[in-house]
């Protein structure tokens, strides 16, 4: 491929962004009522408002054509269809075939994958309706009344952003724990507040080889063999969800309970394959597939709507024409609901992971930004805290604004603060507040001239402040599913842009790596000499402390 920068696309977008690039969205608005009409867009009840963009009639379609430069819909239909797309890998991208509702063949290697997708769901819907009914009993007759998901990474941050999100539908008396640290706080902590009669572990691992997971599934196992002084009691109160079937039955898991997935599904994007396995016990197993129904709609949408209509398509563009051409280093995340409090981690390794490459598909080094960093906090708490940043920092942060109509806890005037503040700061950021206006504030409120000149510089906002504004319905199972599909086909759309693999992840491995060599070493005793000076000292401080070795900057 050639270099981005250089194609057509490309260089008409910079030309027009050096254009209106000190244009204010202030303007657009007074200049075009019909603003919000013409660049929102919506599917079943989600609306994506993204009329508060820095960007003309000229400069959406402009952003379409580098889409279409890029062939994002070849791309696209590539990955729905099986094609290997993750390249270092060699593997089909099929976390689209796990929500399939449609049930329509999905081939890999010339095999239709669907029956083997619909078996586990099957397995899935049995094994949770057993456990929810109370069929399913703990060693000694106990119901189960805690799943603790052991997990890390997507298989620990999926599960966990949709049971944290869909709390009003989950089982009364169950609760659902999430525990991921290698920290041994993180299980130490959690298993305080669980009784080994009543608790279901679920080991969440791909590879079943992932140090922290194996780890704390170890520890977990070993302090409930402890407690009820019975090794066969494990089969009762573990289970597992992996790739790698074999690993997980040499562990020790009954093979009836261990829960299939494949390599075709990313670890980021499993939250819809058996690693969901936490989601349909807390919420049953019909809830489950109303999130993969709204997440299939969501695939539909990404797949036939028309390029100018089609919401993950319109997010990803916008993000590129932040990050590469306003150099944006960052995209926050704003959920208005505590329910959706997770999400900003979630969408962390979602993006992140995918698109934090530098080498393109063809192996040479990018010479443009690719993904950037993603951050965020629920509102209202953030305007509380970095909120001043965005409205008079020097950085600029695009945001996605996510807000349900409804609330699921209809109490007083709560909901009604919680939008309106969202929709002030939304309009805030985009209007910001110029000189007169503050004056003319300061002088209705009795300020003198003379104080109104020492601070008049700190009370202007200079707005133009771009977001997007995600409004829906009510948070429920479906909608979850359709955001969540959204994003992670907007990831998707700017790796094809930026012309990188977005479904591997080779910089994660390099830690794990030396975290293995450095592991050794703490275990030894002596001081260490061998790596770069920094690592020798610290890793010769604890030991100081751990070996009681006096004096840790000098060698032995
Ligand atoms: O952080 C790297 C990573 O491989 C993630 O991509 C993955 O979600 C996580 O580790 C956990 O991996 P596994 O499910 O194999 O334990």
């Amino acid at each position: 491929m050639t270099d981005l920068s250089q194609s057509p696309a490309w260089v008409a977008l910079k030309a027009h962004y050096d254009e209106i690039k000190d244009s204010h969205m202030r303007d657009l608005f007074r200049e075009d009522p019909e603003r919000f009409s013409r660049f929102s867009t919506s599917l079943n009840d989600i609306l994506l408002d993204f009329s508060k963009n820095r960007i003309t009639d000229t400069s959406f379609q402009l952003l379409l054509d580098l889409a279409r430069q890029s062939d994002v819909e070849g791309w696209r239909d590539r990955m729905f269809s099986g094609d290997r797309v993750n390249c270092t890998e060699s593997r089909a991208v099929l976390h689209t075939a796990l929500r399939n509702r449609s049930n329509t063949p999905v081939l890999v290697d010339g095999e239709n994958i669907m029956p083997k997708v619909n078996a586990v769901l099957e397995q899935m819907r049995g094994f949770t309706e057993r456990v929810r009914s109370g069929e399913w009993r703990g060693y000694n007759g106990h119901r189960i009344q805690s799943i603790v998901n052991i997990g890390i990474g997507g298989s620990d941050l999926g599960p966990q952003v949709v049971c944290e999100s869909m709390k009003p539908y989950a089982q009364r008396g169950l609760k659902a724990y999430f525990v991921s640290n290698a920290d041994a706080t993180h299980l130490v902590e959690t298993l305080k507040q669980v009784e080994p009669e009543t608790t279901l572990f679920i080991i969440s691992s791909k590879s079943f080889t992932t140090q922290e997971t194996m780890l704390n599934a170890r520890s977990a196992r070993q302090w409930f063999v402890d407690l009820v002084g019975n090794e066969k009691a494990v089969a009762k109160h573990f289970v597992a969800v992996s790739t790698n079937v074999e690993a997980a039955r040499e562990f020790g898991i009954d093979p009836k309970n261990v829960f299939e997935f494949w390599d075709w599904v990313g670890g980021r994007y499993s939250l819809w394959s058996a690693i969901g396995l936490p989601i349909a016990l807390y919420l049953g197993m019909d809830h489950f597939e109303d999130l993969l129904q709204g997440a299939h709609e969501m695939d539909q949408h990404f797949a036939q709507a028309p390029l100018e209509k089609n919401m993950p398509v319109i997010l990803a563009m916008l993000g590129i024409w932040y990050n590469n051409f306003f150099d944006a280093q960052s995209h926050g995340i704003m959920p208005y609901s505590q329910y959706l409090q997770r999400l900003p981690a979630f969408l962390q390794q979602l993006d992140m992971e995918s698109n934090g490459k530098t080498i393109d598909r063809d192996g040479h080094r990018v010479e443009y930004l690719t993904g950037p960093i993603i951050w965020g906090e629920s509102g209202t708490n953030g305007q509380h805290a970095f909120f001043q940043l965005l409205h008079q920092g020097t950085k600029p942060v695009p945001s996605d604004f996510l807000i349900p109509c409804l609330s699921q806890n209809p109490l007083g005037l709560h909901h009604r603060v919680l939008v309106s503040n969202c929709l002030a700061q939304t309009r805030a950021l985009m209007l910001g507040k110029k000189y007169t206006e503050a004056v003319e504030e300061m002088k209705a409120q009795g300020v003198s001239d003379e104080e109104i000149n020492s601070v008049i510089a700190h009370k202007v906002f200079d707005g133009n402040k771009p977001s997007n504004t995600i409004m829906f319905k009510k948070l429920d199972p479906r909608t979850l599913g359709s955001i969540l599909a959204m994003y992670e086909h907007k990831v998707f759309v700017q790796g094809v842009i930026w012309n990188i693999n977005s479904f591997d992840q080779w910089g994660v491995e390099y830690g794990k790596v030396l975290a293995g060599q450095i592991q050794k070493d703490l275990a030894q005793l002596g001081q260490v000499d061998h790596h770069d000076s920094s690592t020798n000292g610290l890793i010769n401080y604890r030991k100081h402390f751990y070996f009681n070795i006096k004096d840790y900057k000098k060698s032995d």
